[in-house]
């Protein structure tokens, strides 16, 4: 085994075992080129600031865009018995340029380090995510487009309420998606603040420049609080929690089109290349990318709750069960970068099925509220008029027909206001077109809304 870069107060090497639990290279191997960033920065800093000569920074420069060029053409692999990603970047460095290597480190702990790398990777995933979520934010405003007049009820526990248009429906999730991504970017402008310069713990004496090492990252600023930049991990809860929100919506949507998919509803009809057949059931088309949408969040969930409990107890500042908050992080990356692809092509896929929404909406008695509205504008109290209303529901379950359906004759014997007009004022398209509110279901709205959106 290699000897390690601390091995100096150690009279003993370290035990096989505990090298193998303690290694966080099998996954933080992943930031690699946010470790490398990081370092070239950080030399660039310190030759500038006089800590070490100009040659050597060019030369760790170098050094480290050769290895990044072997590591992307697989030509240095991690195979190796280092420590972490830091440690096995800088002995490599060391391999191949000698003393120069050894001086990258001046100034800087792995502490400080590892918290950089992290947020670097954060930024980096963040901005993919976001690109994604724009993404599925123009697939649903696009089939919202094809839809402002195509009715379906709105639901309350789940049973009929008032007819909305299946565009209003998307414009829910539109505004969701468009928060989460707001969110993201959130979290994404916090975590991008250089811990540089914290050092192990207490900062360093080396006259650092901590905003020129964050300037050449692009990031936002420095972190205030040596303490602090090495012991938090707020960031990647965040940004984890963000994942559960976005995750809980795309949970609630796959939900419904689990639900709208199924022979009850009939409201959609999915792409045979986005569902799967049963082995037995010749007959079965299942909708597996909504319901896997629906399982992951309770894994990305798994994933927030993990990094919450790793961080609650510990003391300030730095401890290695930190290094286990860089698994859960990346399973979260990993699994949203997974499920907007397919989320995306299989509601891009599908078949809206227009006739059987209108029908649903048809029924049910979403209507009921239009009519007691329409007389209160005959001069009768809402609270009457809600009850008259209900009484006429009542009248067409026991008919077995619907309010639009009744004749006059039966509308006055609840009550004698009603006219001729009752027909349009209960009719689906007005209940919809006159709800024009800001943020209600009427197709001017409803455009006027989609061409604000992006
Ligand atoms: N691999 C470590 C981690 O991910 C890097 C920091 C190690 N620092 C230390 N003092 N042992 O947390």
């Amino acid at each position: 085994m290699t000897k390690p870069m601390w091995s100096g107060r150690f009279t003993k090497a370290i035990d096989k075992i505990v090298n193998d639990y303690n290694s966080s290279l099998p996954f933080d191997c992943r930031m690699y080129k946010q470790d490398i960033r990081g370092s070239i920065a950080h030399s660039q800093m310190l030759a500038k600031q006089g800590i070490i000569s100009g040659e050597d920074a060019e030369a760790i420069k170098t050094g480290l865009l050769s290895i990044q060029e072997d590591i992307d053409s697989g030509k240095l692999t991690f195979d190796s018995d280092a420590e972490d990603i830091h440690m096995f970047i800088e002995a490599e460095l060391t391999k191949r340029i000698g003393d120069a290597g050894k001086r990258l480190h001046t100034g800087r702990s792995r502490n400080d380090q590892v918290a950089l790398d992290q947020r670097l990777f954060l930024v980096d995933e963040s901005s993919e995510i976001i690109n994604s979520l724009t993404g599925l934010i123009h697939v649903l405003k696009s089939i919202a487009l094809d839809h402002v007049r195509t009715y379906m009820p709105g639901y309350t526990h789940l049973q009929r309420a008032q007819p909305i248009t299946y565009a209003h429906y998307l414009t829910a999730y539109i505004e969701m998606f468009r928060r989460d991504r707001e969110r993201f970017e959130q979290a994404c402008a916090r975590a991008n603040i250089s811990p540089l310069g914290s050092g192990a713990l207490a900062g360093t004496t080396y006259p650092l420049d901590r905003q020129m090492t964050a300037d050449l990252l692009g990031m936002n600023g420095v972190g205030l609080c040596s303490l602090d930049g090495v012991s938090d991990r707020d960031f990647a809860i965040e940004f984890a929690a963000a994942a559960s929100i976005l995750m809980m919506h795309l949970s609630r949507m796959s939900e419904e089109i689990i639900l709208y998919s199924s022979q009850e509803f009939k409201f959609y009809e999915l792409d045979d290349a986005y569902s799967t057949g049963s082995s037995m059931m010749p007959q079965k088309k299942n909708p597996d990318v909504a319901e896997l949408t629906r399982g992951k969040t309770g894994r990305v969930y798994g994933d927030l709750i993990s990094l919450l409990v790793i961080m609650k107890g510990l003391p300030l500042t730095y401890n290695k069960d930190m290094q286990e908050v860089q698994e859960s992080l990346f399973d979260v990356i990993d699994t949203i970068k997974a499920v907007l692809p397919p989320f995306c092509g299989m509601l891009r896929s599908m078949t809206i099925r227009k006739d059987n929404m209108e029908s649903a909406a048809l029924g049910g008695f979403t209507n009921a509220t239009d009519l007691a509205d329409y007389l209160v504008r005959k001069g009768i109290p809402f609270r009457s008029t809600h009850e008259i209303s209900g009484k006429l529901v009542h009248y067409c379950i026991e008919h077995n027909t619907s309010l639009e359906r009744l004749s006059l004759e039966e509308f006055r014997q609840f009550s004698e206001l009603i006219d001729e007009d009752v027909y349009d004022a209960i009719s689906l398209e007005t209940c919809v077109n006159k709800r024009t509110l800001t943020g209600g279901p009427a197709p001017e709205t409803v455009i006027e809304y989609l061409k604000n959106v992006d």
